[in-house]
C-alpha cells in the first residue's frame, strides 16, 4: 500500500466530562492507557511520522508517551481552540504532499484491521478527504454525518449545533479521517469559530474541501463498537467491558476455559496457555504467564505472576511471584512480591508469604506468615508459624533446611537457621540456630495448680463442672514441678 506520510493522534482535550485529576487519555483499559490502545492500533499502518497533540495536563501525558512510545513526536497545543486548531498545529513542518491519518486519542477500541481497510478504501476512491463513520444505536454526543439525496457526504454537524432533523441521524463521525495533506492545509485556513463551542472544528474541513470542488467521502465501518469514544466514566466502563470480551473470546478460541467471561478480567500482555481453567471472578494482569493444566480462581488476583503447569491457585491474591508446577495455593493465600514456590509446594489458608523461596514439595498449610525466608525441600511448616523477620528497624533472613518439621505456633526469630532434618517443638520461640537433626525446644515447662478454679473462681460454672468431674480444692500444690 502507498506510504502514509503522517499519523496524528489528537489528545490535547481537557476531558472535562471525566471529572478526573488524571488526563482522560491516561485512564486505564485492560492494563493500558487509552492512548496506548490508540497508538497500538495506529503504529502498524507504518506512517513515516507519528505525532501526538498534547495540551491539557500535558506533563503527565508527555511523560507517559516518553516512557511507552518514545518514537512519537509530541506537538503542544497550549490553548485548546478545538480539534481544527489541534490539526493546524499538527501539520506544522509536515510534508507538503501525501496523506495524513488523523484520529482521536479517546477511541481505544479501534483495530489496525479497520484502519487498514479504511486506508485501502480511501486510496481506491481517490478522495481528498475520507471520514470513517458508523451507525450507532445512540448517536447522542457525536458529530452527525449529513448526506445528500445521492448518499454523498455533505458535512458533519456537531450535537450542539445540530437541528432536530440532524439529531435524528444515527450515522456518526468516528473522529478518524484520511486527508490529502495539501487539501487539508488549505481547508484549515478557512475554519471559523462560529459554532456553539466557539472552537475551530476539524469536522468543518469536510464542507470546505467539498466547496473547493474536491472529493470527500464517508466510509461506513462494520462494527460500531470499535469506534466508541470515551468522554465520561460510563463510556469508560462500556469500552472496558467490550475490550474484556474481546480478550476473553480470543483466549477461549485458543483453548482456555473461562467459566464466566463477564467476571473474568484479563489484561493485554498476559499469556495464558491452552487447557487452563479460569473460574469466575478473577483479575489477571501485568506480565502474568499461566501454563497448561492450571486452575485459577474463583475470585483470584494475579499480577506479574508465573504459574507453571498443573498448578492451582484458589481464592487467592498473588503479585510479582512464581508458582511452580503442580503447586497448590489457597484458598485465601496472600502471595506477596519476591515469592518463589517450587514444584509440588502447598500454601494453604490464611498464609502470607513475601520475598521467600519455598523448596520442592514443602508445605505451609495453615495460618502462617513467612517473610524473607529460604525453605528447603520436603519441609513442613506447622500451623500458625511466624517467621519473625522484623526487629522494628531492619528485616532479617531465616533459613530452613530440607525435610524440616517446624512445630505449630513456632516463632522463628530471624536471623536464624534450622538445619536439615531438624524439628522445633510446638509453641517454641526459636532465637538460636537449630543444628541438623536436633529438636529446638524453647518454651516454659507446664505446671498445673490443682484446685485453683475451685478456690479462686468459686461459684462459677467452671467450678461446678470441675467438682462434678471430681476436682477438689486441695492440696495447694502444683503438678509438674521438679
Ligand atoms: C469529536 C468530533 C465529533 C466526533 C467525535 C468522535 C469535533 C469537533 N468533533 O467530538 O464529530 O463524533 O469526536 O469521538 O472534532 N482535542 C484536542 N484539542 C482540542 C480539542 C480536542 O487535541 O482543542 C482532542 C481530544 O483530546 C480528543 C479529540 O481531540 O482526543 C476529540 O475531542 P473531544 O473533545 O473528545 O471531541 P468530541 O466531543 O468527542
Ligand atoms: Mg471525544
Amino acid at each position: 500500500m502507498k506510504q502514509l506520510e503522517l499519523s496524528v493522534v489528537l489528545a490535547a482535550g481537557e476531558g472535562t466530562r471525566m471529572k478526573s485529576t488524571t488526563p482522560k487519555v491516561l485512564h486505564n483499559i485492560a492494563g493500558h492507557s487509552i492512548i496506548d490502545h490508540v497508538l497500538r492500533a495506529t503504529k502498524p499502518l507504518g506512517a513515516t511520522e507519528l505525532r501526538v497533540v498534547v495540551g491539557a495536563s500535558r506533563e503527565a501525558v508527555e511523560a507517559h508517551l516518553k516512557a511507552t512510545a518514545p518514537e512519537t513526536k509530541i506537538v503542544i497545543q497550549a490553548e485548546r481552540n478545538g480539534t481544527g486548531h489541534a490539526a493546524q498545529l499538527a501539520l506544522e513542518g509536515a510534508p507538503a504532499t501525501g496523506t495524513v491519518l488523523i484520529l482521536a486519542g479517546d477511541t481505544p477500541l479501534l483495530t489496525t484491521t479497520t484502519l487498514q481497510e479504511f486506508y485501502a478504501m480511501h486510496l481506491s476512491l481517490g478522495a481528498e478527504a475520507s471520514v470513517l463513520t458508523s451507525i450507532v444505536p445512540d448517536p447522542f454526543g457525536y458529530g452527525r454525518i449529513v448526506r445528500d439525496v445521492t448518499d454523498a457526504l455533505e458535512k458533519i454537524v456537531e450535537e450542539r449545533d445540530a437541528n432536530l432533523a440532524e439529531k435524528e441521524i444515527d450515522e456518526i463521525n468516528t473522529g478518524v479521517y484520511l486527508f490529502d495533506i495539501a487539501a487539508l492545509r488549505a481547508a484549515l485556513t478557512g475554519l471559523k469559530k462560529g459554532n456553539a463551542q466557539g472552537e475551530l472544528y476539524l469536522t468543518d474541513v469536510i464542507g470546505l474541501i467539498k466547496a473547493a470542488g474536491q472529493s470527500v467521502v464517508g466510509i461506513r465501518s462494520n462494527d460500531y463498537t470499535e469506534t466508541l469514544g470515551i468522554n465520561d466514566r460510563s463510556q469508560l466502563a462500556e469500552c472496558s467491558a467490550i475490550m474484556r470480551d474481546r480478550i476473553n473470546d480470543s483466549y477461549m478460541r485458543a483453548g482456555v476455559t473461562i467459566v464466566d467471561p463477564t467476571t473474568t478480567w484479563i489484561d493485554l500482555g498476559v499469556e495464558i496457555s491452552p487447557d487452563v481453567t479460569i473460574f469466575p471472578g478473577c483479575a489477571i494482569s501485568g506480565s502474568t504467564r499461566i501454563a497448561s493444566g492450571s486452575f485459577i480462581g474463583p475470585r483470584t488476583t494475579l499480577h506479574n505472576v508465573i504459574v507453571d503447569s498443573g498448578a492451582s491457585v484458589l481464592e487467592s491474591w498473588a503479585a510479582d511471584s512464581s508458582i511452580g508446577p503442580e503447586a497448590k495455593v489457597g484458598p485465601f493465600s496472600y502471595i506477596r512480591p519476591g515469592t518463589q514456590l517450587a514444584a509440588g509446594t502447598k500454601v494453604g489458608a490464611y498464609v502470607e508469604i513475601k520475598n521467600s523461596t519455598v523448596g520442592e514439595g514443602s508445605k505451609v498449610p495453615h495460618l502462617s506468615y513467612v517473610g524473607d525466608a529460604t525453605i528447603g525441600a520436603g519441609s513442613n511448616i506447622g500451623a500458625a508459624t511466624i517467621f519473625v523477620n522484623y526487629d522494628g528497624v531492619e528485616k532479617h533472613q531465616t533459613i530452613v533446611g530440607n525435610d524440616v518439621r517446624i512445630g505449630s505456633d513456632t516463632m522463628l526469630v530471624a536471623p536464624v537457621t534450622i538445619g536439615d532434618g531438624a524439628y522445633t517443638a510446638a509453641g517454641s520461640v526459636i532465637t538460636e540456630d537449630v543444628p541438623a537433626g536436633a529438636i529446638g525446644v524453647a518454651r516454659a515447662k507446664q505446671r498445673n495448680v490443682l484446685g485453683w478454679v475451685l478456690r479462686r473462681r468459686a461459684n462459677t460454672k467452671s467450678a461446678e463442672s470441675a467438682k462434678k468431674a471430681g476436682a477438689t480444692d486441695g492440696p495447694q500444690t502444683a503438678q509438674g514441678e521438679e
